[in-house]
């Protein structure tokens, strides 16, 4: 999670099954109507249903809701492909820390399947810190449970990182190598114990309703076929984009790019900013870089992976914003001091999105 705390984006979901299938559908907080929160759109053929409602913030904030211990604690969370990590708000959390006290709490005293393990923890996210200490309990999720996950209780959330969102904690479905050490992540412990049938999931956030399905893919929710790219460095949901052109300008070569849930925006490596602010003719205003809002004069942004090209439109890459009391457009773009690119909601809302670990690729189709 690199979140740009510009954006926050928010969304409901629910998880649906088919035999071992999860879905989780999200909705977007514009249309969260709490009567719905736990009536998915179950149309599960097979016995197994489970649901899993997921909600959203602005728009810019996709989580779910979960439970953690028996009976069960209830919690908003993120599902972040960014991380591997699994964290909750603790009741032991002091009251000094605002961020904590906005959240629900978990209390390991309340549960009779909790587990302490003792050790500490910190986490750094682009937007923030997170310190605790560790504890194992059982996840519901989706009506599936998910005996001792190893996840965080927090006793410190950051402040301006973590304060207003709407979700308390964080699901981390990234894979084993950026985990804690000696402790199983969520996505590893949901495949070795067979909760799903293919250690597959896939991520559908463009519009209502939007889900999350765990174990397959719903091909009701793109068009054509999906593209599939290797996962080009086995430690990250990441792939490998071979180019990118705008307006038949080449702005940047070869580049690795993490997909991640858990940012808002296209996150891109410094040169290649440089040469799309020239492309479209940005100019600088209160340290912002502006651009036309008329969509239409504006190029697509082209990225290639595989043999498919991606493209961006103006509409996807442009937000207006309030500067000196009149609106004007922004790039949903922002440069980042690494030599990797982040494909952050920006990007999954216009491409559904398959994680496959059995076979270690990525799936992209354009979403419906
Ligand atoms: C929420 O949904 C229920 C059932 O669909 C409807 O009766 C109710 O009016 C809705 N509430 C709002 C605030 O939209
Ligand atoms: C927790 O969530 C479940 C559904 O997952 C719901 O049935 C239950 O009422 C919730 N409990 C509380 C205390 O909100
Ligand atoms: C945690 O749960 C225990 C057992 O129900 C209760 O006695 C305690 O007050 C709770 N702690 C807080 C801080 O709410
Ligand atoms: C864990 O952190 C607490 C402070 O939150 C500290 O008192 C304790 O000594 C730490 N434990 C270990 C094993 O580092």
């Amino acid at each position: 999670m690199l979140r740009v705390l510009f954006f926050l984006l928010a969304c409901q979901s629910l998880i649906l099954a088919t035999r071992k299938i999860l879905k989780v559908p999200l909705y977007s907080r514009r249309n969260f109507n709490g009567s719905d929160v736990f009536l998915a759109g179950n149309s599960a053929k097979g016995s197994e249903t489970l649901q899993l409602l997921l909600q959203s913030h602005n728009n810019m904030e996709y989580y779910g809701t979960i439970s953690m211990g028996n009976p069960r604690q209830n919690f908003s969370v993120i599902f972040d492909t960014g991380s591997s990590n699994t964290w909750l708000p603790s009741v032991n959390c002091p009251k000094s820390n605002s961020a904590c006290q906005n959240h629900r709490k978990y209390n390991s005293s309340r549960s009779s399947s909790y587990i302490p393990d003792g050790r500490n923890f910190t986490l750094r996210y682009g937007s923030g810190r997170v310190v605790g200490y560790l504890s194992k309990d059982t996840m519901h999720v989706a009506g599936a449970e998910l005996p001792s996950l190893t996840f965080g209780e927090s006793l410190f959330l950051q402040h301006f990182a973590f304060s207003s969102v709407k979700f308390d904690g964080l699901v981390g479905l990234g894979l084993g190598v950026l985990s804690w050490s000696n402790t199983t992540p969520f996505l590893e412990l949901l495949c070795t114990k067979r909760l799903v049938e293919k250690c597959v999931f896939s991520v559908y956030i463009r519009r209502d309703p939007r889900e999350i399905v765990f174990g397959g893919f719903d091909e009701t929710k793109f068009e054509g076929k999906l593209h599939y790219v290797p996962v080009s460095q086995w430690r990250t949901w990441s792939l490998e984009i071979a180019k990118t052109t705008v307006a038949s300008k080449q702005i940047g070569g070869r580049s690795n790019a993490i997909l991640d849930t858990g940012t808002s925006l296209v996150l891109v490596p410094q040169q290649t900013y440089h040469n799309l602010l020239n492309t479209l003719s940005a100019r600088q205003q209160n340290g912002y870089f502006v651009v036309t809002c008329r969509s239409g004069s504006l190029p697509n942004i082209n990225i290639l992976i595989g043999d498919t090209v991606f493209p961006l439109t103006p509409s996807n890459y442009l937000m207006e914003i309030i500067l000196d009391r009149k609106p004007v457009c922004v790039l949903a773009i922002a440069p980042i001091n690494r030599g990797f690119w982040v494909l952050g909601d920006i990007f999954l809302r216009l491409y559904y999105t398959v994680f496959d670990a059995t076979e270690k690729r990525i799936g992209l189709a354009k979403a419906k």
